[in-house]
């Protein structure tokens, strides 16, 4: 096969990458009046292509975020996405180079992380990804599902049209902060490609604002279909829902379930942790539909990314990392409440470097990464350290597509 050639691309090569991409996942072209929003995305400096004599034939590109770590800090996170290589190039090599590059690149642009989401789980963790959170997918009816009256109540919920919206739900998601591990930051850009054209279009979804005390501190965004004639089964799907407080969670879930005429409320992404069962007369009136990898991490620069965050009260520990791609990155980790530094000291605990992105923002326990052939444990005291250590106290969640 000729020489695979990668290399950063020129901007006016980023609409045909942007294609190539969705060729590769069975999407159309853009439109010029598409490209418009969509074309932003693309950051000078962080789009790659891969060329075979002379012809693009795959390209993968990074969007400067900001990763919420346990602790309530942020780390900058490269979120890597526009992931193709054409349908007749496939299978020979030419992702794995533009993976390695990306990788490089992330390193080299200063991202201690890189943040994806996958359409093929069987893919990444041979380039030292790994799950870093779970999210889950619910449905309720809400005939049948009301809210217990200890539930907390008394804010407000209005509802804000498509046109407004494109100016204030990028405020309020800044204003909603690093308000969970796994929340990442939506530049403009990601608004303006993801949000505006919803927003401007006939059939903009419902906007759902909740204000509490402080001001406005959450929102759900969703849409209703309608199956068969009017007056017909009516489903509620809410797309994106985040929401910084305990009162703002129960508003919102008040405000979609007392929605008219609806039968039955589908949320795909919500926090593992956020125990909508509990809220309800009956238990049974939350179904999880499917329990889902939501987030995935790589941690291209090990010791920045564990330093950035902070440790719960644990013992020292001595954590052994391997990493085949990024070398720089294998060695032994000190790891305490007081930071994190390089040690020559014998490991407690040894494991790949896409086993500890399971475990950076607290979503698997080392205990069960143990139980699932994760790591090796050289001190068996060292599991349970290590979770008093990465443990976190409210589940991992992102809830943001790219
Ligand atoms: C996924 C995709 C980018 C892989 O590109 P590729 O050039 O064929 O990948 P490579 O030849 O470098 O293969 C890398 C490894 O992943 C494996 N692999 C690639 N695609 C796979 C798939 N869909 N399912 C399972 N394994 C896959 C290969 O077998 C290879 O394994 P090996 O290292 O053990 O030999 C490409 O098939 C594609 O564009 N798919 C459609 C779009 C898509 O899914 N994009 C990713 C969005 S996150």
């Amino acid at each position: 096969m000729a020489e695979v050639d990668v290399r950063v691309l020129a901007k006016s090569d980023h609409r045909a990458a942007h294609d190539l991409a969705r060729g590769s996942q069975h999407a159309p072209p853009v439109s010029d009046g598409e490209w418009a929003y969509a074309q932003d995305l693309h950051e000078p400096g962080l789009a790659l292509g891969a060329y075979l004599e002379g012809e693009l034939v795959g390209t993968s590109r990074l969007q400067r975020s900001r990763l919420a770590l346990p602790g309530g800090a942020t780390v900058p996170m490269a979120a890597a996405t526009g992931k193709g290589v054409r349908a007749d190039r496939t299978r020979r090599g030419i992702f794995t180079r533009l993976e390695r590059e990306c990788l490089d690149l992330a390193v080299e642009q200063g991202f201690p992380v890189v943040g994806s989401r996958v359409s093929e789980a069987t893919i990444y963790r041979r380039f030292g990804h790994g799950v870093g959170n779970l999210s889950r997918a619910v449905r309720l009816y809400p005939r049948e599902a009301r809210l217990r009256p200890e539930v907390p109540c008394g804010g407000d919920v209005r509802l804000i049209g498509g046109a407004s919206s494109a100016g204030l739900l990028p405020r309020l998601y800044e204003r909603l902060g690093p308000y969970r591990p796994g929340v990442i930051g939506r530049s403009a850009a990601w608004w303006k490609a993801t949000w505006e054209p919803l927003a401007k279009s006939a059939r903009s979804p419902v906007v759902a604002v909740h204000s509490g005390p402080d001001g406005d501190d959450g929102f759900a965004v969703y849409r209703t279909m309608q199956s068969g004639d009017s007056g017909a089964r009516v489903t509620l799907m809410v797309t994106d829902f985040h929401a910084a407080n305990p009162e703002a969670v129960a508003g919102l879930w008040r405000f979609l379930l007392g929605v008219d005429l609806v039968e039955e409320v589908c949320a795909r992404r919500r926090p593992t942790d956020e125990l909508v069962e509990g809220m309800l007369d009956d238990w049974r009136a939350c179904r999880t539909h499917s329990l889902n990898d939501d987030l995935w991490l790589r941690l291209v620069d090990l010791p920045k990314a564990l330093d950035a965050r902070s440790y719960g009260d644990g013992e020292p520990l001595v954590l052994e990392v391997r990493d085949e791609l990024l070398p720089a990155n294998t060695g032994s980790y000190r790891i305490s409440p007081d930071g994190v530094e390089a040690t020559s000291d014998q490991a407690q605990l040894s494991m790949g470097v896409d086993a500890l992105a399971m475990a950076y923002l607290g979503t698997t326990s080392f205990a069960t990464l143990a139980g699932i052939g994760g790591l090796r444990v050289i001190d068996s005291k060292a599991p349970a350290n290590a979770d008093r250590l990465f443990g976190a106290s409210a589940a991992a969640f992102c809830g943001t597509t790219f």
